[in-house]
């Protein structure tokens, strides 16, 4: 096992169609749907970014292009702003990609699954512990606190194991989700012993789901490779995960914050409505709106 413990690249799944959210994402990608007024995917890279993440790197498809272009230069747009001297709003443009950061994106020929999406940004990853997110979970931190990849990576850089971001979910939402079971193994960390994908109440080991955030060793590489089909005709990253386990212990990470399952359009909804109230310049005002809505 590679014993480098700093985590450097996140890699985000984003060749999905975004078949829920119909027909928003006919023509544009579900991780550009904005939160406020931000899109989806800025929320999860400034998550990775914020961990001390540099790399990102983006498995895209197919009509996906919006996020390319939202991570590169907008000359025109900048050009424009500068002549206006509107500088405020060239700064915010600009901070999208900060000068340190390197965006790096590779494409996933066909939709084969979660595990398949990761297997894409091999070639990108190399030999070294790397962080996924999924962008349609957006995940804030406690009131001020780090967000939950910056967490993550703390806890990754002590014990150098893979770690599964979980929380407890209703037992008759385990079907949403890749449901673990483990034991307590000090502070946030549950030492996994089981692991399994979208499970039915009936079945489920427990109530913990993954949520879309891992810290995972290269190993998991080898594993996704070599597997076969799991739940749905797809190439399953639980089903992996579960075949990591049988070499390396893998911890399960109970976060401090809040996660919207923004492929769901309430989740969507209850990440604009808390979002908004936060927002500096919105957030007063758009209180003082919703209290006079009579609900
Ligand atoms: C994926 C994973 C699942 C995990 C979920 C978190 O499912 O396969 O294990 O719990 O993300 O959002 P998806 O939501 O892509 O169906």
């Amino acid at each position: 096992m590679n014993n480098q413990t700093r985590v450097r690249k996140a890699v985000f799944p984003v060749a999905g169609l975004g078949t829920r959210f119909l027909p928003a994402t006919k023509a544009s990608p579900k991780e550009m749907l904005p939160v406020v007024d931000k899109p989806l995917i800025q929320y999860a890279v400034e998550e990775a970014y914020e961990a001390g993440i540099r790399d990102m790197i983006f498995v895209t498809g197919r009509s996906k292009r919006a996020i390319e272009d939202h991570f590169d230069t907008a000359y025109e747009l900048e050009n424009e702003l500068e002549r206006a001297g509107k500088h405020a709003m060239l700064d915010l443009v600009r901070s999208i990609s900060p000068a340190d950061m390197n965006c790096l994106f590779v494409r996933q020929p066909r939709s084969l699954g979660l595990g398949h999406a990761v297997l894409c940004a091999e070639p990108l990853v190399g030999d070294e512990p790397f962080a996924v997110i999924l962008a349609d979970d957006l995940m804030t931190g406690d009131n001020g606190g780090p967000g939950v990849m910056a967490q993550m990576t703390a806890a990754f850089q002590k014990q150098g194991r893979s770690l599964l971001a979980v929380q407890e979910v209703p037992l008759e939402q385990t079907k949403r989700y890749g449901i673990v079971k483990g034991e307590p193994a000090g502070g946030p960390l549950m030492r996994i012993d089981e692991i399994v994908e979208k499970p039915a109440p009936e079945v489920a080991p427990s109530r913990m789901g993954v949520a879309g955030r891992y810290v995972l060793t290269p190993r998991i590489f080898d594993e996704i490779r070599n597997q076969p089909k799991g739940v749905g005709g797809e190439i399953q990253l639980t089903d992996a995960i579960e075949r990591l386990m049988q070499h390396e212990t893998i911890y399960a990470f109970q976060y401090a914050g809040k996660r919207y399952d923004c492929g769901s359009k309430e989740g969507f909804l209850q990440a604009t409505v808390e979002l908004a109230l936060q927002h500096a310049d919105v957030g007063s005002s758009f209180r003082d709106y919703l209290k006079t809505l009579s609900l």
